[in-house]
């Protein structure tokens, strides 16, 4: 671990080396807080990292893994992009070094996390937000059922069949603040104090997120939450939340841009970046509209059935929970024989649509890396993690795919390296390992 630790700092060092005085020391200090626990492509290493902490997400990779791969490059890029912006870890570590990001992220929420972090505050204007939030949502007692009417009604107690995500005071107490912070003058401290709201909510719930999918917590009936947790709680995230900014919000770059929406569509928006650094969905099923749909209900990013229809077909085509469109036109070799193999195995998929869901996701991921190429100088790098999946024991190698495919959207491979094994999910074998690889194109 000390050599992981010293490796990351001399690579830090000398990112940050034509850095001022002031910003090369923050980011040495942020980085001096980075653990070592795990492979740099998850984020354990990251919980306890301040701006990281502010919510876990837990398909985040660690900075250090942006480190390295501005470290891999003949230089410091001055610009880079994520399409996948996620928890915005690319774009902050780049604010650290010194490059300006530009991100793309479909989920509103997720989205408001990047910039959140990503923003510039007056720490003394933000307190006095902060008590303004405190004090009007003691005066407010909103109705749940008016304030989430397009929710689904397994929400709030009473729920459905004796089950439901919030006790009733308890969603009182998260709506008053919700209400407060819309009240707020400053859209900056109300979309910051709005995801740090959005950070207690699974605590303050009957439900935990495992694995694929959310379910209610054993024992969860005499599992008293009371409603004044919501205050403390949220005080706790927001005084965490101006120690981080405090300490480090003088980054070496402090400009960023965000754009919120479909990365297969809105890179046509960006302008010209040196780099690009992400990690997209994998095809493993994962619902990521469905995994954050207590946050996107309760602090109204949804607010009717259409909303969040809208937002589940402009996600990735990584999952076959809803039923949409899955035309494809991607073609590669190994792609052609994936899907002959799944094909040939169809009885024994957990879904029909799964070869079909296969087939649009690379025609996805092809949609993305044209949208790159578009915005890429000959010569510039595309470093993707991507991540194995398999179906009745037929394996999607993922990066070897998209290998494939790069030539065909402009690009040439440069080269793929092995990041970890995932446990493949019960559905798709249990006891298998899946690979997550590093996949490095340049812009021809
Ligand atoms: C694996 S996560 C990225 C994590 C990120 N690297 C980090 O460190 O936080 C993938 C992200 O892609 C987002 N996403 C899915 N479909 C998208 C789309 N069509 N356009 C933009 N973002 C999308 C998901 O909401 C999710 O946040």
């Amino acid at each position: 671990m000390e050599a992981l630790r010293d490796s990351l700092g001399l690579r830090v060092d000398s990112l940050a080396d034509e850095l001022g005085a002031g910003p090369r020391l923050v980011a040495q200090s942020w980085f001096a807080r980075h653990e070592f626990f795990g492979p740099a492509s998850t984020n354990q290493d990251s919980h306890d990292l301040p701006f990281q902490r502010w919510y876990r997400f837990k398909e985040a990779f660690a900075p250090r893994a942006v480190v390295e791969a501005f470290s891999a490059l003949p230089m410091r890029p001055q610009t880079c992009i994520d399409p996948f912006g996620g928890s915005g870890t690319t774009s902050l570590t780049a604010q650290f070094l010194g490059v300006r990001p530009t991100t793309v992220e479909v989920n509103p929420f997720l989205a408001d996390l990047i910039e959140a972090k990503l923003t510039t505050y007056v720490p003394n204007r933000l307190i006095r937000a902060f008590r303004t939030v405190v004090d009007a949502a003691a005066d407010i007692e909103p109705d749940p059922s008016a304030v989430l009417a397009g929710a689904p009604s397994t929400f709030v107690e009473p729920g459905v069949a004796g089950r439901w995500i919030f006790n009733r005071d308890v969603a009182v107490r998260i709506l008053a603040y919700r209400l407060a912070i819309e009240g707020l003058e400053d859209a900056t401290h109300r979309r910051l104090l709005r995801v740090l709201l959005g950070s207690t909510l699974i605590t303050l719930s009957n439900v935990v997120i495992s694995g694929k999918g959310r379910r209610y917590r054993s024992g969860w009936t005499r599992r008293a939450v009371r409603p004044f947790e919501v205050g403390r709680l949220f005080e706790a995230a927001v005084l965490r939340a101006i120690e981080d900014i405090v300490r480090f919000g003088r980054r070496a770059c402090l400009d960023f841009t965000l754009l919120r929406g479909d990365a297969r569509t809105a890179l046509s928006q960006s302008d010209s970046v040196d780099f690009a650094l992400f990690s997209p969905p994998y095809p493993n099923s994962f619902d990521y509209t469905d995994i954050y749909n207590v946050e996107l209900w309760m602090l109204g990013y949804l607010r009717t059935g259409a909303d969040n229809r809208a937002l589940r077909e402009a996600t990735l085509r990584s999952h076959v929970q809803i039923h949409r469109s899955f035309d494809s036109a991607a073609v590669s070799p190994l792609l052609t024989e994936t899907l002959d193999l799944l094909n040939a195995r169809r009885d024994q998929l957990w879904d029909a649509k799964i070869p079909q869901m296969v087939s649009a996701y690379f025609d996805d991921m092809t949609a993305v890396l044209r949208g790159l190429h578009r915005v890429m100088p000959a010569g510039g790098s595309v470093m993707m993690v991507v991540g194995d999946s398999q179906y009745a024991g037929v394996p999607i190698d993922v990066a070897a795919i998209c290998a494939e495919m790069a030539d065909g959207c402009g690009f040439a491979l440069k080269g793929l390296s092995q990041m970890r094994s995932m446990r493949s999910s019960a559905q798709q074998g249990g006891a298998h390992e899946l690979g997550e690889t590093l996949v490095h194109l340049t812009c021809e």
